[in-house]
């Protein structure tokens, strides 16, 4: 049996880990044999992540680390607790991030209106919030024998999504981030470490479902126009990244850096027309 996608006792950082989608990549690397530790800002959220995982997965050997991504000290708490426990890290999945309220313009205002305290906030979750966690784990991760960085971007970085200023904004600079580190850490590592982004498409979360479904479960005008936009004709479901995330993380991806890979059922590759 081939063991390109095998990710078996390989040591994986999640951010965003009690969050629905990098929560349910979490959960997948530990049903596939990694080891995986959860951050996230709230103790009683993490425990419950942590609990969901091994009552799903007896066998999985995962973690969970209170560390904030704007905050570097819990990040390195977070980073010297795993090497105690596991001795290195292979991976590391920046999967915390999200849209502000306040950083979206509603239809009824106008660009002007924008509240720039609320852009910069959108800023620092998305793109300081992958940056920073990059930033303290690099060292270990250049440690390993091999290692990989999976990023999240958004269909609003390659276009241009309404209402969503601050986020698109952020998740264009983690697409360039992405690219600028893949091309910086390929030459330095000879290849030993890179650096990818997933983008899903339209997924419904508990950010974004307000926006996208009426309390009934029909589509609001936004949700309609974005299926109409979606070749699937349907929203994702978390587990649908699974596959991309193991890719990039496993050495079936070795030769593959820089990468921003849709998952979006045909989305971003969509004219409209
Ligand atoms: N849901 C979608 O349709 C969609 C589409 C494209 C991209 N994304 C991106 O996917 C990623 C996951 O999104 P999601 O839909 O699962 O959202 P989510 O809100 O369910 O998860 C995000 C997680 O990030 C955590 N977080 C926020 N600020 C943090 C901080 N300062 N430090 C540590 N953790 C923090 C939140 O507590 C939450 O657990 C985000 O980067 C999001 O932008 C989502």
């Amino acid at each position: 049996m081939s063991t390109l996608f095998d990710i078996r006792s390989r040591v994986i950082v999640v951010t965003g880990s009690t969050g629905a989608l990098a929560g349910s990549a979490a959960r997948h690397l530990c049903s596939q044999g990694a080891r995986v530790a959860f951050l996230g800002r709230n103790r009683a959220k993490l425990d419950e992540s942590i609990s969901s995982c091994l009552s799903a997965h007896p066998e999985a050997e995962c973690v969970g680390l209170v560390a904030d991504v704007l905050d570097r000290r819990s990040l390195e708490d977070a980073r010297e607790a795993i090497v105690t426990r596991w001795g290195s890290i292979h991976g590391l999945v920046n999967g915390a991030g999200g849209n502000m309220p306040g950083a979206t313009i509603p239809p009824e205002k106008a660009f002007a209106d924008l509240d720039f305290d609320s852009f910069r906030q959108v800023v620092d979750l998305n793109l300081h919030g992958t940056v920073l966690p990059t930033l303290v784990f690099a060292e270990e991760l250049q440690k390993a024998p091999t290692a990989s960085v999976v990023n999240f971007s958004s269909v609003s970085a390659p276009l241009a999504v309404s209402r969503v200023v601050g986020y698109s904004a952020a998740k264009a600079a983690v697409e360039n981030f992405t690219r600028w580190l893949a091309v910086e850490l390929a030459s330095r590592t000879t290849g030993k470490v890179r650096v990818n982004a997933v983008l899903p498409g339209f997924f419904l979360g508990e950010q974004n479902r307000r926006l996208l479904t009426n309390e009934d479960g029909s589509l609001t005008a936004r949700g309609e126009s974005v299926i109409r936009k979606t070749p699937f004709g349907r929203f994702g479901a978390a587990e649908e990244l699974h596959g991309t995330i193991q890719f990039l993380l496993s050495s079936a991806s070795r030769f593959v850096t820089g990468a921003i890979v849709p998952v979006d059922g045909g989305f971003v590759a969509f004219s409209g027309v």
